[in-house]
């Protein structure tokens, strides 16, 4: 399959198909990078400064410069995918590996340059009317790393983990670490119990997801009670309402967790906030 799209790599414009990456590269070999998603909504982008951050974040918390990521230099360079592409509602791939060493060695140095790679992808999110009967999920326990904080490219148990969920037809898995809900394989998630909206608090153990970020906005915003807090797997599988939160959809309602009925369709709650997230999109980017 040829895709003649226009990347940024390493300073250059390139077709997509065309681009080559050497096998000494560190993100090749050992996964050593971090990488962002970016929403494009009708040619803008959305959250940039918060997703920005956030990769800056991810680059110092592997000792790599995070001064690489300039905010003007970026944008600039997102904008001009989206005019060469033609994007309109998008995303944006960003990915930062440590770079081409000279040899395959676990110690890495300071001479090599970060690899930058920023590209497009193409997902489709849900239709409302699929929102509407939510999805179900898995439960498996979190056996990832303890810095799930970073946004690294050694995914390979979130893929592990995901690919459990759809060969069990869920469209998630909810990790539990010590009895405790984490986050999604690809996802942060939020439950609803007694009316106020629940997710687990920031730590080492979950993404700092930017739409957990802007659904915190809009909580708050619309005067919806939120609380930050410890979610046991009992509180999870009893509470009224369960929906995951990502850059690729905002809000998927979660009806059904292993052989447990949660909710019969997406719940009000859910709905409510998938509807405050849509008309933000509208009303913010026309
Ligand atoms: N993943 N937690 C994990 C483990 C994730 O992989 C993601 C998103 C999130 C949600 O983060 P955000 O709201 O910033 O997208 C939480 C993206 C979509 C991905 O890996 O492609």
């Amino acid at each position: 399959m040829t895709n003649s799209e226009t990347v940024y790599f390493n300073g250059s414009y390139t077709p997509k198909n065309q681009t080559k990456l050497s096998i000494l590269d560190r993100g090749f070999l050992f996964g050593d990078g971090v990488y962002e998603l970016i929403p494009i909504y009708n040619k803008h982008i959305f959250y940039v400064k918060n997703h920005l951050n956030r990769l800056r974040s991810s680059l110092e918390l592997i000792n790599i410069d995070s001064a690489i990521v300039n905010d003007e230099k970026f944008i600039k360079i997102i904008k001009s995918l989206i005019e060469l592409n033609s994007y309109v509602n998008h995303y944006i791939y960003i990915h930062i590996s440590r770079g081409v060493d000279k040899t395959r060695n676990h110690v890495y140095t300071n001479e090599c340059d970060p690899t930058i790679l920023i590209m497009g992808e193409n997902y489709q999110p849900f239709d409302k009317s699929i929102i509407e009967i939510g999805k179900s999920a898995i439960i498996e326990e979190d056996y990832r790393w303890l810095k799930s904080n970073i946004k690294s490219t050694s995914l390979l148990a979130n893929v592990l983990i995901k690919n459990k969920a759809y060969t069990s037809d869920a469209y998630e898995a909810l990790l539990l670490r010590d009895g405790y809900l984490t986050e999604g394989s690809a996802s942060n998630v939020f439950i609803i119990d007694n009316g106020v909206i629940k997710t687990p608090k920031l730590s080492n153990k979950l993404l700092p997801g930017i739409t957990r970020k802007f659904l915190a906005d809009l909580i708050k915003e619309h005067g919806l009670e939120f609380d930050e807090c410890d979610i046991s797997k009992e509180k999870l599988l009893s509470s009224d309402e369960i929906f995951c939160s990502s850059s690729t959809n905002p809000v998927v309602p979660i009806t059904q967790v292993d052989n447990i009925s949660i909710s019969r369709n997406a719940g009000p709650i859910s709905m409510q906030l998938y509807g405050h997230a849509q008309k933000f999109i509208e009303d913010s980017y026309k």
